[in-house]
């Protein structure tokens, strides 16, 4: 289980409020650790001296501040590409900023890609937590080289709630239990290894698994759990594998939350896919299996088990048949419609060269600049074969729908030929989202409401190796 984050202090908020806010200390250092007992430790990156890092706990409209402070080493220990850009030779190379995931931040405590400092230096960030509770996470951001240092560990949760949903009742304290899923590649001696190219002057792979699934940092881990019901809140914080998770034996799993909170009502699925970057709130009932071994799965590969308890719990636990409206926002609310391509480049003999957002890289002038308070639809175009999870700062929206079309027509002909009617998104993602699937051949649509901060902000794929090659681009909250 991550430990929790315990503020050291009280300060004002930077907000002019007035109000004193718990104040805390994080600091990011190498360490070593064992992630299964019959490995010897393994070197990882972490926040606060854990992988995942402390899990902050706290409350929607109570600000909390941040001190992230870089004790990293001053050598890297993961292999850097320097023909990235934000990654030349004339940079430090060890360099880190913090970005919270799904947080309605400032921009000053976004952790913009390029706001990067180094080892001895820190940052306090101000998260205001005006916003519906929701499972977040924080991770590192730092241009060209935030693949390396959130597969080196530097990522954790952050939860946020409210009375609203105190009232549900939902399972609590330790019947709720939070999973980070990541994979990666571990090496006999327990050391995890991070794969290359061919090219040692390009080693950028487009990339990354490993045949290692930890959970909350750790190995086949096991939990005991008692026959009643739980409350999981599952991130994905691989680089760039997507799980489909189930359970065996059989066993229902109740959907009741997105990346940004609550369902209007729990979905039962069988399995529940999550790509890079999204989470998913769950209740699972153990109560039929008592004395029984059950394992999550994602497809053939066993993550971990839960061990049933074989007497009957105290309290079964509730699931709410309803739990928080989400209003659907009409289209006709959206001021303007932008159309983006998600676009991968091949060299001659169709290996990857990265990826692009709109046929633009990083550095071009600014070209989304959507009105604070307005809403606009974005159609996110995917032109390559993969799918892209596509993640916005700041803001959250909702999926419209999904269509595929004809890619051959589009190269040649630049026309987008429909191959079917738009598909609704799925029911268990009719709740508010930081991070849709963006399948291949297909317009994905979302709607969004540029409700918070003015300022420049960015959207990519999650896909880290894709942000990181210039899969990702700035954009900026006019004021309105
Ligand atoms: Cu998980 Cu730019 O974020
Ligand atoms: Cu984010
Ligand atoms: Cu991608």
């Amino acid at each position: 289980m991550p430990l929790v984050a315990q503020p050291v202090d009280h300060r004002a908020a930077p907000d002019h409020s007035g109000e004193r806010v718990p104040f805390y200390r994080v600091a990011m250092q190498a360490m070593r650790t064992k992630i299964h007992r019959d490995l010897p430790a393994t070197t990882l990156w972490s926040y606060g001296g854990s992988v995942p890092g402390p899990l902050f706990d706290t409350r929607s409209g109570q600000g909390v501040l941040v001190e992230w402070a870089n004790e990293l080493p001053a050598r890297h220990f993961l292999p850097i590409d320097h023909s990235l850009h934000g990654a030349e030779r004339d940079k430090p190379e060890v360099r880190a900023v913090v970005h919270l995931h799904g947080g309605k931040t400032p921009p000053e405590g976004d952790g913009y890609p390029e706001d990067w400092y180094v080892p001895g230096q820190s940052r306090t960030y101000y998260y205001p937590n005006r916003q519906e509770p929701a499972l977040l996470w924080y991770h590192d951001h730092a241009m060209g080289i935030n693949r390396l240092n959130i597969y080196a560990g530097l990522l954790g949760l952050y939860v946020i709630r409210d009375a609203v949903e105190d009232e549900l009742h939902l399972p609590s304290g330790k019947y709720e239990i939070p999973l980070v899923l990541m994979d990666r590649d571990l090496q006999p001696d327990g050391q995890m290894s991070y794969p290359v190219s061919p090219d040692p002057e390009r080693p950028w792979v487009p990339e990354a698994f490993g045949d290692a699934h930890l959970i909350n940092g750790k190995l086949f881990p096991y939990l005991d759990v008692e026959a009643r019901k739980y409350r999981f809140r599952i991130l994905n914080g691989a680089n760039g594998r997507f799980y489909r998770l189930s359970l065996s034996p059989d066993l229902d799993i109740h959907q009741i939350g997105t990346d940004q909170g609550l369902l209007p009502a729990p979905v039962t699925m069988t399995h529940v896919q999550l790509a890079p970057g999204e989470r998913a709130d769950v209740v699972i009932d153990f109560a039929k299996l008592g004395g029984k071994n059950v394992l999550l799965m994602s497809e053939a590969f066993t993550l971990m088990q839960f061990r049933v308890a074989s007497t009957a719990a105290l309290e079964p636990g509730i699931l709410p048949a309803t739990l928080r409206p989400v209003p659907r926002i009409a289209e006709s609310q959206a001021v303007m419609t932008r159309r983006l391509t998600l676009d991968e480049q091949l060299n001659m003999v169709s290996e990857s060269m990265g990826m692009l957002l709109n046929k633009t890289p990083w550095h071009m002038p600014i070209t989304e600049k959507p009105k604070l308070d307005s809403v606009e639809i974005w159609e996110l175009v995917n032109l390559t074969d993969d799918v892209h999870p596509i993640h916005l700062h700041m803001v959250r929206f909702q999926i419209l729908d999904r269509r595929r079309f004809d890619g051959f027509e589009y190269m040649t002909k630049g026309d987008l030929r429909f191959l079917g009617p738009a598909m609704a998104p799925e029911s268990n993602e009719l709740g508010w989202k930081d991070t849709a699937r963006v399948n291949a051949k297909t317009v994905t649509r979302i709607i969004v409401p540029f409700v918070g901060y003015p300022g420049r902000y960015v959207w990519h794929c999650h896909i880290l190796e894709h942000e990181d090659n210039e899969m990702m681009r700035p954009y900026e909250v006019m004021h309105a």
